[in-house]
């Protein structure tokens, strides 16, 4: 919870459908352990693990035995772990069928529950499902009491902005907006919420963050993994609607949003869409200028060949799905008129590496004509989310003996003191949806200016269905995202 505002009835049960799915066991269970480990699970507080498998507890209790395991490795206690399970039950439902929901009420209302009226309903489900949910929430009465009971659902929201639109009304039709928390989980890392406090506690920076100093913003989000088994999700998705409209998109609008009046979820909120509104829009005709995308081929990670794209399991064949997206924005206001935002992101690419990259303009007088510098790189201020949680500043100094010459330096800063272990994004989130703090998720109005801005790039591209750009997998991507640069000085920044 990062505002002041007051913790309202927590919840005591909380549903997780698609208990057994990729999210559910990557994500959300490793989360919510550490939150066991820390303490932080309200007593009483217990889950459902709503799923298709024929599974009894004593198969489930395996099954998540199994993956903590091999996901926590040194940190899985046993001991630990046996408190934890004990807070699951596993109920075996369809999505589709009205009477698993009903079956799942006698649960909600059983003793071992407790007297609980506030359930919590996390959707780790594929975005195709969202609105079935819902409605077979409402015909069985449990999206009541309103107020009380909270739904969780992931991106992407909607698809493009007619069926984000389209669910929104749906999701309002049987849920109060106050019940719904759209998550994004960008906004619990720890780097992300400390972007606001860099910007707005430093005096020293913020007189800086402007049109007048900055040549431009580079945000990247490198991953070196690729799509592993969720093609059925993926390949209808693609990296602009997986990750571009929605962490990028939310990135970009924390580094160029104003202060808010207060740190309030609304008013938080108000600021990051005021961005969103003053994106330039993108004609038709200069799509080709303002994004680019590619698919991962064959090639090597860390020294090991992997498959290409279209080798991946369940991945449709002669698919043109992208797995790279670079995208150039500007935002038309009177911070940041002319300053480029160049966004990219990636699957396969050479390293795991997420951080923000801003440059700054050259210095306005060329000084040094007359000396060996001539020309002098410009400053850099780089924010590093991960793998390390850092900020690195690049400044000149001259070089000691003689002659003019300099070196860049680095004033380089970790977050983190070395005793301190970070809470995984999930857990944060899933800590304020417990308590009823909105503040780190995503109105609709965010969700829905995000989908414009990139909406004709969606729409351009779904004609252009003959051909795309591949690139090794292992490396950078290609060349020809530089096409997107403005000027011949600018180029992609891969390195801290
Ligand atoms: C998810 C995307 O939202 O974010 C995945 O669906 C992606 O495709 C993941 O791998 C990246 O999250 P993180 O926290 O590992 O950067």
């Amino acid at each position: 919870m990062i505002t002041g505002e007051q913790p309202i009835e927590t919840p005591c049960s909380f549903v997780i459908f698609g208990a057994t799915g990729n999210l559910a066991t990557i994500k959300l269970y490793p989360s919510l352990y550490s939150l066991e480990e820390a303490g932080k699970l309200p007593e009483g507080l217990h889950f459902v693990a709503f799923a298709r498998r024929e599974w009894d507890d004593t198969a489930w209790r395996n099954y998540l035995r199994e993956s903590l395991e091999s996901k926590l490795k040194d940190r899985f206690d046993e001991q630990l772990f046996e408190q934890f399970a004990a807070r699951f039950s596993y109920f075996r439902g369809e999505l589709h069928d009205l009477a698993s929901y009903a079956g799942l009420k006698e649960e909600l209302a059983t003793p071992r529950m407790g007297n609980c009226t506030n359930v919590v309903f996390y959707f780790a489900i594929k975005p195709s499902e969202f609105a079935t949910v819902v409605k077979n929430l409402d015909e069985s009465g449990l999206n009541k009491p309103r107020g009380l009971h909270r739904i969780v659902v992931e991106k992407p929201f909607g698809h493009d902005i007619e069926s984000a639109t389209m669910l929104n009304e749906l999701m309002h039709k049987h849920f109060d907006e106050e019940q719904i928390y759209r998550i994004d989980h960008y906004l619990g890392k720890e780097t992300v919420q400390n972007l606001l406090v860099f910007r707005f506690a430093n005096t020293l920076i913020e007189p800086l963050w402007n049109r007048n100093f900055i040549d431009h913003v580079q945000i990247t989000v490198a991953e070196d993994i690729g799509i592993g088994s969720r093609a059925d999700y993926y390949d209808k998705a693609g990296a602009l609607r997986d990750m571009l409209q929605n962490h990028l998109m939310q990135l970009l609008t924390l580094v160029a949003m104003e202060p808010p009046p207060a740190l309030e979820a609304d008013a938080l909120r108000d600021e990051k869409v005021k961005v969103l509104r003053s994106i330039r829009p993108i004609p038709r005709r200069s799509v080709h200028a303002h994004a680019f995308r590619a698919q991962y081929a064959a090639g090597a990670i860390h020294g090991n060949q992997v498959p290409g794209y279209q080798d991946e399991p369940g991945v449709e064949r002669h698919s043109i799905t992208e797995t790279y997206v670079a995208a150039k924005f500007y935002i038309d206001n009177w911070r940041w008129r002319g300053v480029p935002f160049y966004l990219r992101t990636g699957k396969r690419l050479a390293v795991a590496n997420s951080m923000i990259a801003i440059r700054f303009r050259h210095p306005p007088q060329q000084l040094f004509r007359e000396t060996p510098l001539e020309s002098i790189d410009p400053n850099w201020v780089v924010l590093s989310l991960q793998p390390t949680e850092s900020m690195h500043m690049e400044i000149h100094v001259k070089q000691p003996g003689l002659g003019m010459d300099t070196r860049v330096i680095q004033l380089n800063a970790s977050y983190r003191k070395m005793h301190e272990t970070p809470l995984d994004a999930y857990a944060t989130l899933i800590l304020d949806v417990l308590e009823g703090d909105r503040t780190l998720f995503i109105r609709f109005d965010e969700v829905e200016w995000s989908w414009r801005v990139v909406d004709p790039i969606l729409k351009y591209w779904e004609q252009e269905r003959d051909f795309i750009h591949t690139y090794p997998a292992g490396s950078w991507g290609l060349h020809e995202s530089s096409r997107l640069f403005d000027s011949e000085d600018q180029e992609w920044r891969n390195e801290l």
